[in-house]
């Protein structure tokens, strides 16, 4: 990819000083607006990641950005050790959002995750009846829930976990989509089960959608052996695939929510687990929590952020505008595509590779034509805008797409 002297200075700066734990596309941005990020050079492209679908609410969000600064200037940080006036507030309004009895409020999704596999150990020791380091949690393979040892544990990709054990035990992985698997899982060993967690459909992985009907069958075999079903929305939730909750789609309610990313339109890290009282009162006074957990600025920010979501309908354009991606991108023939797939506003195509070019490739060129996203697991593309994108804006970025896809046929 052709890079501007100014952008490589900062490239060479970040690869001398800083850990080489990513591989960016070398592009170097210094500002951005709804669905418009620019780099220093002061080229302008669509953002198609939206920061791995944190910033669903589109870039520096006035509204969000507002509410920052005016809780900035007055509280950021209490920790829990005392009580504020944003927690209380923010609580309610979580409650009244999302119908969840209570949130445990928390900083990244990874920790979130975490919070929720103790959640689920504590409810099966202390309310099924698990004994005592017994507790066993299924998880799926192809997860991404994030980066921490235990969550590694639970990973199939040799990335994430190799040279990372020993690992925590306790975790079993079945495959995706596949409810015979779980039922098989549950059967054999239910009594020591406490939790089923999943994503609704897994982001990292490839924007693998699973077959209709299966989360709910999933949820079902789940009520019929007393264990919890956790739906890992940090990624698919607040929006994104033209529900609120992905699981929405299919009408069901998880015993325990995690939510992440776009609770705060990207502008904070702040995430969240949601559940009902029989749960989340498992946990006691001292027990869990973290000293940025519920900070003010992140509850007001956060408030601010989900109330971009409602008032610029973001769910309803989500649905609509992921219809137009979907179609308009299925009408294209080209080599390239092997498979289109997704849900609402996040989308993923399967490139074949064709005249030694791969997925890499198509993102340097789109990057080139004024639009930014990155492969993942080397042969699929993520596809997923600020919900805020207009039509019209959608309409240019496919030309966009389309037209970089054609030029390397
Ligand atoms: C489904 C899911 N869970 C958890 C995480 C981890 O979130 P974080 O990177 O904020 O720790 C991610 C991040 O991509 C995710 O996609």
């Amino acid at each position: 990819m052709k890079i501007s002297q100014k952008s490589a200075a900062y490239i060479v700066q970040e690869e001398k000083y800083g850990a080489h734990n990513y591989h960016p596309l070398e592009v170097v941005l210094s500002r951005g607006e709804g669905p418009f990020v620019w780099d220093v050079d002061e080229k302008r492209y669509y953002d198609f990641l939206s920061a791995y679908s944190a910033v669903n609410q589109g870039h520096c969000h006035p509204k969000i950005v507002g509410a920052l600064k005016d809780q900035a200037e007055t509280l950021c940080l209490t920790s829990r050790a005392f009580y504020n006036d944003c927690l209380g507030p923010y609580e309610e309004y979580i409650h009244n959002y999302f119908g969840y009895d209570k949130v445990l409020p928390m900083n990244s999704g990874a920790e979130a995750v975490e919070t929720a596999l103790k959640l689920a150990r504590r409810w099966g020791y202390s309310k099924k009846g698990i004994p005592e380091n017994q507790a066993l949690i299924v998880g799926c393979e192809g997860n991404f829930h994030g980066r921490t040892i235990s969550i590694v544990s639970l990973s199939t990709d040799p990335d994430s976990y190799s040279q990372y054990g020993p690992f925590t035990p306790g975790l079993i992985k079945i495959p995706y989509n596949n409810v015979s698997a779980l039922e098989a899982v549950l059967e054999k060993s239910s009594k020591h089960i406490a939790a089923f967690m999943l994503e609704p459909i897994q982001g990292e992985a490839g924007v693998f959608v699973p077959d209709d009907g299966y989360l709910k069958k999933c949820y079902d075999l789940c009520k019929k052996h007393n264990v919890l079903f956790i739906a890992d929305e940090v990624q698919t939730g607040i929006a994104r695939t033209g529900k609120m909750l992905c699981c929405d789609h299919e009408g069901i309610r998880p015993d325990v929510v995690i939510l992440g990313k776009a609770i705060s339109g990207g502008v904070l890290p702040v995430s969240a687990v949601l559940a009902d009282d029989e749960i989340m009162l498992t946990i006691k006074p001292g027990e869990h929590g973290s000293t940025f957990g519920g900070f003010p600025l992140a509850c007001k920010v956060a408030m601010a952020a989900l109330e971009v979501v409602k008032e610029e309908k973001l769910v309803e354009k989500a649905e609509y505008l992921g219809n137009i991606f979907r179609s308009e991108m299925r009408k294209v023939n080209s080599p390239f595509i092997e498979l289109i797939r997704g849900k609402g506003l996040l989308n993923a195509i399967v490139i074949k590779p064709h005249n030694g070019k791969e997925a890499m490739d198509i993102c340097e060129r789109m990057a080139e034509n004024g639009l930014i996203a990155k492969p993942t697991h080397r042969h699929i593309i993520r596809f997923a805008p600020p919900l805020v994108i207009t039509e019209e804006q959608l309409r240019e970025a496919l030309k966009i797409i389309i037209s970089s896809i054609k030029e390397l046929e």
